[in-house]
């Protein structure tokens, strides 16, 4: 493949030369019998960052989720949720038999008395609520951040309605680069939550689910059940342990090239920042004005060697990750420009 500005996902990113490294001296056994000591020191940091009893090294974040919203729940159980959840957009929702219930959030976040309406309305309803789900940062709404005291709101309503909170975290870490808040100040607030070192992190493989012992132990036999259980994964774990202990803070220039990108999108009439702010490595676009569909926009760059991706009809995402230099987002205002200058106004 040529080489291209890849601003499609920061999953994309490659394992640094330092996790080579690390994988080879990586001491394995075999984690579907619990006894891979790598896997072990992986989950026991993340259970000591997050600040809850226990962690689970899983394959993916969709099967971190999959578990997280399985253990509070029962198949007919009602979620409370803002749309655009990635948990519902592809499908861990639906395959965990859950009925959605929404209540309205543009920034990703629903104002409390909104979330408070939603689950009165939940539990008047045929299929009362069990759970409330946050993703933060918020992905569909453009990598959004909330603050702890708003995290802390939202369980203190889940508890005061005797509901569980589950946490997607996906990109925990770009929020608390975003906010200088500790992690712990988001994570511990969820009866369980989750997050990715196979993100903006840079781990190739890798999710970590947190919660209280019992849950965890109930995870484990859940996720062997999905065909999740790895064996010598601490070849895998061995990268999560170095990305946390070195890679965190470098988000910090991720988030300042999306904010450079979107910059740029205020010159263009043609294209609007289809986001409430820029908070970490997202930036989406609303293309309509262009006359091009979004996938039309995204062949149009790949022709100046730039990925981006299609969200639906008229939204892409740019997403900047440590493979991303500020260079890089030169090129591809440069680009832009010279695919709007063809479609007549530019900057
Ligand atoms: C917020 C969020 N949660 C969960 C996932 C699923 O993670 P994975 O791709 O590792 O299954 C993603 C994927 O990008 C995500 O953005």
């Amino acid at each position: 493949m040529p080489e291209y500005i890849d601003l499609r996902s920061d999953t994309v990113t490659h394992p640094t030369e330092e996790m080579y490294d690390v994988m080879r001296s990586a001491p394995l056994g075999d984690d579907n019998l619990r006894d891979d000591p790598t896997v072990h020191n992986l989950e026991t940091l993340a259970a000591e960052l997050t600040g809850h009893e226990a962690a689970l090294f899983c394959p993916t974040g969709t099967m971190a989720n999959l578990l997280g919203t399985r253990m509070f729940t029962k198949p007919g159980d009602g979620v409370v949720m803002p749309p655009e959840l990635n948990m519902y957009r592809y499908g861990v929702i639906a395959w965990n038999s859950l009925q959605p219930i929404f209540a309205p959030a543009r920034t990703g976040y629903p104002a409390i008395d909104d979330l408070v309406s939603a689950i009165e309305r939940g539990l008047a309803g045929d299929t009362p609520p069990t759970l409330v789900v946050i993703e933060m940062p918020h992905n569909g709404a453009g990598g959004t951040v909330a603050s702890p005291e708003y995290i802390a709101q939202v369980r203190a309503v889940a508890q005061h309605y005797g509901l569980a909170f589950y946490l997607d975290g996906a990109r925990v870490y770009n929020a608390v680069v975003a906010t200088g808040q500790p992690l712990q100040a988001f994570a511990s607030q969820a009866d369980g939550m989750m997050f990715c070192v196979s993100k903006g992190l840079s781990a190739p493989v890798g999710s970590i689910l947190c919660g209280s012992r019992p849950l965890i132990e109930r995870a484990t036999r859940t996720r062997f059940l999905m065909g999740g259980a790895m064996r010598q994964a601490g070849l895998l774990a061995a990268c999560g342990i170095y990305a946390l202990n070195h890679l965190v803070e470098r988000l910090q220039e991720d988030h300042d090239n999306a904010r450079q990108l979107a910059q740029a999108v205020a010159c263009w009439p043609q294209l609007l920042l289809d986001q409430p702010s820029v908070d970490t490595n997202m930036v989406y676009l609303d293309v309509a004005k262009t006359g091009m569909t979004a996938e039309e926009f995204c062949h149009r760059l790949a022709d100046h060697g730039i990925l981006g991706g299609w969200i639906n009809e008229q939204q892409v995402r740019l997403v900047t990750h440590r493979g991303i230099t500020s260079a890089d987002i030169e090129k591809t205002i440069k680009a832009v420009d010279a695919i709007l200058l063809q479609t007549q106004v530019s900057c």
